[in-house]
């Protein structure tokens, strides 16, 4: 075991991300087994599947047998919506199957935003706590934990991350992780691993039961050794550079052979297509399977194939042209942008 959250036994300290159109069920499973220690889903609203159900969030909520430990992540601005929430999944048998709570203080996306959810909660820490007290109290007696995700602030130069950190922890929170932006810089800039640091040595002091994990342009063994310096984190969560890449779980292994590329992506397809239907799938897969193909002569080529994928038999056509392309496996990767 190398990491223990609560009850939970995770098996590796770097963990896969939450990421729209990125951490879905088809993918979290390939980067389980290449060894992520926790996959996470992306964000879910509370208030939609209080007020949907499970069936219009299915999608979203969908777990794969074989990628467990896997955490569901929840976002909205009213405390009884994540109650509410956590209680429809936990009284469905199938969707009670997730290990962990995941709580999103990190969206900086304005519609989300305006609605007090997501980075906003930054700036208001009562209701940060307010919503983790009403989410672990739904999680009572389950085993299972309760997590969080947040910024180090709002504003440039902003560190409202320390103070909701202590009230997420003071909430119930049994691990958080922190990525090194204020929601001003969305996804711009560089993750500022001092700001991270602050609060994984100040959270150490206050409420040293909470696991740290520390997120931001982490892409290689270099960068993540630099993180865990820098943060005193003991874990590491991998975003962007995890996508079209999940065997960086095993090791930062920074490429594979051109088949085991090949067999990676036709699974990820295959399981996209078993979720959604081939052509709502296929129509996902058009970005989702960008992030493999770069980093080598005739890349480009093959990512103008992807935007027109309508069914399988067109993936089938796309991982032949990459067959046929020169080895990718012997060229340097570059690290996938979004
Ligand atoms: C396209 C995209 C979608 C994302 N979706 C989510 C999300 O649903 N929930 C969340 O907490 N973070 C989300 N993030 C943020 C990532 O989890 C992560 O914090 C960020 O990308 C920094 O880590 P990285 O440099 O390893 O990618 C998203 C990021 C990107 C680029």
């Amino acid at each position: 075991m190398a990491l223990r959250i609560g009850s939970l036994e995770l098996d590796s300290r770097l963990l896969f991300a939450p990421i729209a159109g990125g951490s879905t069920p088809a993918y979290r499973r390939i980067a389980r087994r290449y060894g992520a220690g926790l996959v996470v889903s992306e964000l879910v609203s509370a208030r939609g599947i209080v007020r949907q159900g499970i069936g219009r969030n299915y999608r979203y909520l969908a777990m794969a047998p074989d990628e467990h430990p896997v955490a569901l992540q929840l976002f909205g601005s009213e405390p009884a919506d994540f109650a509410g929430a956590i209680r429809i999944l936990l009284d469905d048998p199938g969707m009670a199957q997730f290990d962990a709570i995941d709580l999103n203080l990190g969206c900086p996306v304005p519609k989300v935003v305006r609605s007090g959810a997501g980075a906003a909660l930054l700036l208001d820490p009562p209701r940060a706590e307010a919503i983790a007290r009403a989410a672990a109290g739904a999680l009572a007696g389950t085993g299972k934990p309760l997590t969080a995700k947040l910024r180090i602030g709002f504003e440039a130069g902003g560190e409202q991350g320390l103070e909701v950190a202590r009230r997420l922890a003071d909430g119930g929170v049994q691990a958080l992780t922190v990525h090194g932006r204020t929601r001003e810089q969305y996804y711009s800039g560089t993750a500022d691993r001092a700001a991270i640091g602050r609060i994984v040595s100040a959270l150490a002091k206050s409420h040293p039961h909470v696991v740290m994990i520390a997120n931001g342009d982490v892409d290689s063994a270099a960068s993540a050794a630099d993180m865990y310096r820098q943060t005193g984190a003991p874990a590491l969560m991998i975003g962007r550079a995890a996508l079209g890449r999940p065997w960086i779980f095993r090791d930062f292994t920074e490429t594979v052979a051109l088949d085991e590329r090949i067999a990676v992506m036709r699974e990820h397809a295959e399981g996209t297509v078993r979720l959604l239907g081939e052509e709502q799938g296929c129509r996902e897969l058009r970005a989702e399977l960008q992030p493999y193909l770069r980093g080598f002569t005739g890349a480009s080529r093959l990512r103008r194939q992807t935007t027109t994928l309508t069914t399988l038999s067109d993936v089938e056509a796309l991982l032949a042209a990459l067959a046929a392309t020169e080895q990718p496996d012997q060229q340097p990767e570059t690290v996938p942008r979004r």
